[in-house]
């Protein structure tokens, strides 16, 4: 029942480990609107399973691919046909395939590329340059795309088709703002945007003055959201959690991360959940989620 369904599409700062917090706080009910303004991989969305739903990011090419699964463009028999076929090319020709992807993908913007890149990059990372062309370099792992490997990224992609086809949502690539400006008084808003000083994608650009029109945005919509952000680490303190959002409930949960290999390198960082209503009472949390198991 709690299993996290995990997305194709994967980022830095995906919020997997924190959706069982969030969706445990969050307030919605059978005809709540979930709106995403920075969607990102989707991961929090996608196991809300709200009915209703509107996904939104600057960068357009996450749009793009979910935006074809939606218009059955892209479907998990092509992906399985697309990466077999070009899985094997990898493991015949190593990095200079996935280099060759890279030119074409910067060329042709095709999603199928973008999938492809996303799974046998460094890290699963997003990065953008300046000039819009995609550089994160190859991961290195020339086998990358074994059949189970495969088989896993096409049930991903089933599991977001079967989602299209039962839910009503929608994909949009604009910015906060316009997102925020659109909804109706039935709307949940979850935001993460990128952290302050941390982007390393020219779609990720963050500064303080964002965050405050975001909050300025937000206050103005007048409905219940949902804000991720860091509290502290521990070397630091967030100082915009207290100067800009200090009105808000904050739930915070600690995660921990590893720099490299070695054990003694774990790191701990402190996240955080900001709300402009109440914590939930523990016997009193949304079951919107529970009704719609799609795949156990
Ligand atoms: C931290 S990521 C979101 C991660 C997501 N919650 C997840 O778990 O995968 C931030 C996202 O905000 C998007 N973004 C950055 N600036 C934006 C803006 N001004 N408007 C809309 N989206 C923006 C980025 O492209 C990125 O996908």
């Amino acid at each position: 029942m709690n299993k996290v369904f995990v997305p194709p599409i994967k980022i830095q700062g995906i919020k997997t480990k924190l959706v069982p917090l969030i969706k445990e706080n969050i307030k919605l009910d059978k005809n709540t609107v979930w709106v995403e303004p920075f969607m990102g991989s989707g991961v929090v969305g996608f196991n809300v399973c709200a009915e209703q739903a509107v996904f939104a990011d600057i960068n357009p090419h996450i749009i793009q691919f979910y935006q074809q699964i939606k218009n059955k463009q892209i479907d998990g028999y092509i992906v399985r046909q697309f990466l077999e076929e070009n899985g094997q090319l990898l493991s015949q020709k190593g990095q200079d395939f996935y280099y060759e992807i890279r030119n074409r993908f910067n060329e042709n913007h095709s999603s199928l590329d973008f999938l492809f890149l996303n799974r046998s990059c460094f890290n699963g990372m997003i990065r953008f340059n300046k000039d819009y062309k995609f550089n994160v370099p190859y991961g290195h792992k020339d086998q990358r795309f074994a059949k189970a490997y495969i088989t896993k990224i096409v049930n991903q992609v089933k599991y977001v088709e079967e989602c299209l086809h039962n839910f009503d949502w929608h994909f949009y690539c604009q910015s906060f703002e316009k997102t925020i400006q659109q909804i109706n008084e039935n709307s949940f808003i979850y935001c993460d945007p990128p952290y302050i000083g941390r982007h390393i994608d020219y779609y990720d650009s963050w500064n303080e003055d964002l965050e405050i029109k975001l909050k300025e945005i937000l206050l103005k919509s007048k409905v219940k959201f949902m804000l991720s952000t860091w509290d502290k680490n521990i070397y630091r303190t967030n100082d915009c959690v207290q100067k800009i959002w200090g009105f808000c409930n904050k739930i915070t949960q600690q995660h921990f991360y590893h720099i490299g290999a070695k054990e003694k390198n774990r790191n701990s960082i402190i996240e955080a959940l900001m709300t402009n209503y109440e914590k939930i009472p523990l016997f009193n949390h949304s079951p919107i989620y529970q009704q719609h198991v799609l795949f156990s």
